[in-house]
């Protein structure tokens, strides 16, 4: 058992996830499906073991007119410590069909984020440290990636539009992201993914900035400023309404 707070307190027993009496059911990703993506596939020792859980729609019955009316949709992922082989465990990676974009928070642990985009000549590539209450928004046209490089389980809540729908076929082409990271005797070193040999991939390193408040909570409190989940020709100019959320959003965004 696990409890942890997005705004809302909640137990997560290994598969449900309850809030507030009512049980959510997961989405699984299993360590088998990423030898998709990752940099050894012989390694998965378990295929048939849990990668991470996937929530969708993580809501409070009484908040769900919002989420509806707003076509906002709430969602938790649960990511435990697994290595595959030298390789921490991460999520498949994925980019979003009409470039919606999307906004993370780190609820629990650590996290290290690929975000990455096709340039004229090649790949522009982020990865981005985050820890507890760290916030991320994930421009349009950004894929990503999640890993969880650390011993403890990450949990990451996340905001999206009711209409957009997640593209694999990219990354799994590609096995992966440009980058993978591994650990080494010296630590945690990304190694190039060879698939994309021929591209300039030009590599730069952030630190997600914090916010005191949830997403979820800044959500419910103003609703009217995640207009822009739903519109991404609107997304820089608009993650400027809550202030605190603004700021610290904005700092990721300028260098981004
Ligand atoms: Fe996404």
């Amino acid at each position: 058992m696990l409890s942890f707070n997005f705004g809302v307190s909640v137990v997560w027993d290994g598969f449900y996830l309850y809030v507030e009496g009512e049980s959510f059911e997961p989405f699984i990703r299993k360590l088998g499906d990423l030898s998709d993506v990752l940099a050894s596939p012989s390694q998965i020792r378990d295929p048939d073991a849990p990668a991470y859980f996937v929530y969708r729609g993580v809501h409070r019955n009484h908040d769900v007119k919002t989420f509806r009316e707003k076509r906002i949709r709430h969602d938790i992922t649960i990511i435990p410590p697994i290595l595959n082989g030298n390789e921490p465990v991460k999520t498949y990676g994925h980019g979003h069909a009409d470039d919606y974009p999307e906004i993370y928070q780190v609820i629990r642990g650590r996290g290290h984020f690929i975000f990455q985009r096709r340039t004229r000549d090649g790949y522009e590539v982020y990865l981005i440290e985050g820890e507890e209450n760290s916030i991320l928004p994930i421009p349009p046209a950004y894929e990503h990636i999640t890993i969880n490089p650390s011993n403890e389980v990450l949990i990451l809540s996340n905001l999206i539009s009711e209409n957009c729908s997640s593209i694999y076929a990219h990354v799994r082409e590609k096995r992966g992201a440009c980058i993978y990271e591994v650990i080494t005797n010296c630590g945690l070193k990304l190694v190039r993914n060879p698939n994309y040999e021929d591209c300039n991939v030009v590599i730069k390193r952030l630190r997600a900035p914090t916010i005191s408040q949830s997403l979820y909570e800044l959500f419910l409190y103003f609703p009217d400023s995640f207009d822009f989940l739903n519109d991404p020709t609107k997304f820089k100019e608009h993650v400027v309404s809550v202030k605190e959320f603004c700021v610290s959003a904005s700092e990721l965004l300028e260098n981004l």
